[in-house]
């Protein structure tokens, strides 16, 4: 079998598991104990805080342990909103956002906050002039993505948070949980507040994931009881998934040749597939800067991205249509709708997502099985329709 839906989850490296068994046989003890036990698991909670921070260059004091992407999003916009409403009700976003954010924004809408959802260009990318015409004096948050989860777009978030350092009322959220641990981010170079991250995108464990948030910013705690992580996010901490965030980050240094061989793959698998199959749609950008060179989005026109998902899988090579959370669904891709492609191009996409372990052998593979099951679907479709 040849896994490439990365984006939608990575397996997790055997030395995380190690990690995380070890921390679950061993050091079970709850970090908030006063006894040996429960200090053992808070130096371990302290330690992956540290190993965190290192890697965003930040303060471990700013790390704060959520339950993954979902939640530290959640956290992120709500908290703020929620914090800020007698400043203003006004929110920014993107229309192609992960509905751990989009959603939130159409709940909080509901509720009377007025939220500005920036369109984004056919590569799928916001306009800085777009965000800054946006601003009203009621604005108090904006929320974009790093890299997309469905065509790897990367967003200009250090001339966005830049640009915001003129508005020093409004805070900037970053949802980065698919470019964490493999894009750089600097945050004492990149003016963000608050930025999200989720450990099983990066070969750590499922459940377990952060969010940033700078010094002296406050927000509203959406889960509260016994006041853990400063009394913003009260719950016992789940120690063994910290514990195997924080081998999973130490992991990611151990790829220096990740973007690059990825990039070099992309190139290769989009020439091969556009020369032998027509039409083929590209979504995304091809540019290193641009794109992340981890996601690849084609669109076939004409064959559908379920059956061709499926025909893949039997030859061995498991990608996916859309995000893993709303393929299951038979409408188009919002994002891609709102990239400009028409139904068809949307309904017809797949993404093949690369990680770590991905070889040059297995994409290679992966383009001849692409090339062989879109040429069959093809000819089955145009006996079909005569
Ligand atoms: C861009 C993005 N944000 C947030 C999430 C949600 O993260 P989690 O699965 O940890 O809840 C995902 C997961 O697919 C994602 O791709």
């Amino acid at each position: 079998m040849i896994y490439l839906d990365h984006s939608a989850t990575t397996p997790v490296h055997p030395e995380v598991v190690g990690v995380v068994t070890d921390v679950m046989q061993n050091i079970y003890g709850n970090p908030s104990s006063l006894h040996g036990l429960g200090v053992k698991a808070e130096r371990l909670v302290e330690e992956a805080r540290r190993v965190i921070a290192r890697k965003l260059n930040c303060s471990p004091t700013e790390i704060y342990f959520t339950s993954g992407g979902t939640e530290a999003n959640n956290l992120a916009i709500r908290g703020v909103a929620e914090k800020l409403q007698s400043r203003g009700r006004h929110l920014i976003t993107t229309q192609v956002e992960h509905p751990s954010v989009y959603d939130v924004m159409k709940q909080l809408e509901q509720k009377g906050w007025r939220v500005t959802y920036l369109p984004v260009d056919r590569d799928g990318r916001v306009s800085l002039a777009d965000l800054e015409k946006a601003i009203t004096k009621e604005s108090v948050l904006v929320s974009i993505m790093h890299v997309n989860n469905e065509v790897g777009t990367i967003q200009p978030i250090e001339q966005i948070g830049r640009m915001l350092a003129n508005y020093p009322k409004i805070l900037f959220h970053v949802d980065a949980v698919q470019s964490f641990g493999k894009l750089p981010i600097d945050l004492q170079k990149t003016p963000i507040d608050l930025l999200s991250i989720s450990a099983h995108k990066f070969q750590g464990p499922k459940g377990i994931g952060a969010l940033y948030i700078r010094k002296n910013i406050q927000l509203m705690p959406q889960l509260v009881g016994g006041g853990q992580e400063q009394g913003i996010r009260s719950g016992t901490l789940n120690v063994p998934g910290i514990a195997g965030m924080a081998k999973a980050v130490l992991l990611t240094e151990k790829q220096p040749h990740f973007l690059r061989d990825c990039q070099k793959w992309k190139k290769a698998l989009i020439e091969k597939v556009t020369e032998r199959v027509k039409p083929v749609v590209i979504n995304g950008d091809l540019s290193l800067e641009g794109g992340a060179p981890y996601v690849i989005n084609l669109s076939f026109p004409g064959v559908k991205s379920e059956v061709l998902v499926h025909a893949l899988e039997e030859k061995g090579i498991i990608v996916s249509s859309k995000s893993a959370c709303s393929s299951k669904t038979e409408k188009p891709s919002r994002v891609l709708k709102e990239m400009g492609r028409n139904d068809q191009e949307a309904l017809s996409s797949i993404r093949i997502s690369l990680g770590y372990q991905t070889t040059a052998a297995e994409m290679e593979q992966c383009a001849d099985k692409l090339i062989e099951v879109v040429t069959k679907l093809q000819q089955v479709m145009k006996v079909r329709s005569r």
